[in-house]
């Protein structure tokens, strides 16, 4: 058996402030549909084997940018043990992105994950003393090397470049769905 991630709790979260409805929405607005949960189904299965590869490509971005390693460092000091509890759960999101139904699980465990990076949980689940906060701006601009730097992986198994270009598609709405969730604790009371 697998051996359980550490602060891993999908499931076993609070309620996330946004509604299925107003989720909804949301997706008619990035145009994303069943054909796109079908693709990211694939892509899933794509992915699936290259995790660890996608991680050190995006960790070398972290890493190699001090203003983003910043986000797990203490006086300038990042916390390998961190960085280290991160990345594993980053590696069960892509195949959370890709496998999980969209529903009020999912939702609530997108908006602890925006709690995570937001003062109101950064640090707590891995009980670290690291600086409190990511900042809002870094969030979104996130999306886009998040998005970009995927395309090699989903290429790698063979799949026409149509295919490829579906699945790439349907990741960009995801990512894009997800980090609209996780700014939520950033924006003013009734402006999300
Ligand atoms: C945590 C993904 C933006 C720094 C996480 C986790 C994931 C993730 C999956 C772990 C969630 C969990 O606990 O289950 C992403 C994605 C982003 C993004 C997809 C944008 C597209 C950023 C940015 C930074 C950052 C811009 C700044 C360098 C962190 C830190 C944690 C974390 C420090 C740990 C938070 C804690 O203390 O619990 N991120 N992230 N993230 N991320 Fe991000």
């Amino acid at each position: 058996m697998e051996e359980p991630i550490k602060g891993y709790t999908y499931g076993q979260v609070g309620q996330s402030p946004v509604s299925i409805a107003d989720l909804d929405l949301l997706k008619k607005t990035v145009l994303f549909t069943e054909e796109d949960e079908k693709y990211l189904r694939l892509a899933g299965e794509v992915l699936k084997d290259q995790t660890n590869e996608v991680l050190d490509l995006w960790y070398g971005f972290v890493g190699g940018n001090e203003h983003l390693v910043h986000y797990f460092s203490k006086n300038g000091q990042p916390n390998m043990d961190y960085l280290t509890a991160v990345r594993v759960r980053f590696g069960q999101w892509i195949m959370d992105l890709c496998n999980k139904p969209y529903d009020q699980t999912w939702l609530n465990y997108q908006h602890e994950i925006a709690l995570r990076h937001h003062s109101t949980k950064k640090n707590k689940t891995d009980d670290v003393d690291t600086v409190p906060i990511v900042n809002y701006r870094y969030m979104t601009a996130f999306i886009f090397p998040i998005t970009a730097t995927i395309k090699g992986f989903l290429t790698k198994k063979g799949h026409d470049a149509e295919t490829v270009e579906a699945m790439h598609s349907a990741w960009f709405k995801a990512v894009t769905l997800t980090i609209i969730l996780w700014t939520y604790p950033y924006i003013n009371k009734n402006e999300f």
